[in-house]
């Protein structure tokens, strides 16, 4: 149903972030069910599957004619060099990858990323004509503590020093509620993405919802007039249930 509230230039990004699950033969068995649950879903949405490295070769094969985007879940920001375990833009952009989520909190959190290394692995991402997803968002210490609102302002401005708010998605996802089946409120998580919205300079950048979005939650937050598409995790992994959420009503 039309959204009077949503701004008509910002597109609807729904992205499932399969993080370290499936192997390729679980990815082709992914698409066998998801595909064919696509015939009906509104060319008013980009659907994106953000998959293991070892996942894109046999999705860019099978997803090539389809409206699916493809999207990988990290990327190094030096287009080649002697770093060891890691993956360049050029090396992604030559298997058709549209998307790359950048920051995202189990990243931030285990893997010792940065507001520094966000900020140039999305410039290096944009330089290879790649479309980043920069993910944003609070511990439940934090938010208790009252430091949302501050915590979120830093991610956005030291992620995208120099870079191309004319090319860019924004996830903001709070930890507390990724995983946890405990999703923010509604009107709440459209609060904090309109205050993302006002520390930008471009209005137009489309900005997701992430933190246990499920089939039965998806109308409402894509009814939030802030709310511009969603990060999925747990629910982006079988194919009916993802199906539903890229399927999405606004009420
Ligand atoms: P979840 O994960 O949907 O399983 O909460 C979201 C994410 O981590 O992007």
């Amino acid at each position: 149903m039309f959204n009077p509230t949503r701004s008509p230039v910002r597109k609807s990004v729904i992205a499932g972030n399969w993080k370290m699950y499936k192997t390729q033969t679980e990815a082709a068995e992914f698409l066998q069910g998801f595909l064919p649950l696509l015939e009906e879903t509104p060319g008013d949405r980009e659907v994106v599957l953000c998959v293991p490295f070892t996942d894109l070769e046999i999705l860019s094969r099978s997803l090539h004619g389809s409206s699916v985007r493809l999207g990988a879940q990290n990327v190094h920001w030096e287009p080649a060099g002697a770093y060891t375990g890691e993956i360049s833009a050029p090396m992604l952009t030559e298997l058709a990858v549209r998307y790359v989520i950048i920051g995202h909190s189990e990243r931030r959190q285990y893997f010792g990323e940065t507001d520094e290394t966000v900020n140039k692995r999305i410039r290096a991402t944009q330089s290879a004509g790649l479309v980043p997803i920069l993910c944003v968002g609070e511990t439940k210490q934090q938010r208790d503590r009252g430091e949302t609102e501050s915590l979120i302002c830093q991610q956005i401005e030291a992620g995208l020093i120099g870079v191309d708010q004319g090319n860019l998605v924004i996830a903001y996802e709070p930890i507390w509620a990724i995983g946890t089946g405990d999703t923010c409120e509604c009107n709440e998580a459209n609060r904090v993405i309109g205050l993302i919205r006002s520390r930008l300079n471009n209005p137009n950048v489309p900005i997701q919802y992430g933190g246990s979005v499920k089939p039965d939650n998806i109308d409402e937050i894509m009814s939030q007039p802030e709310i511009d598409g969603a990060l999925v995790g747990g629910a982006s992994l079988q194919p009916e249930s993802f199906a539903r959420i890229v399927n999405y009503q606004a009420i």
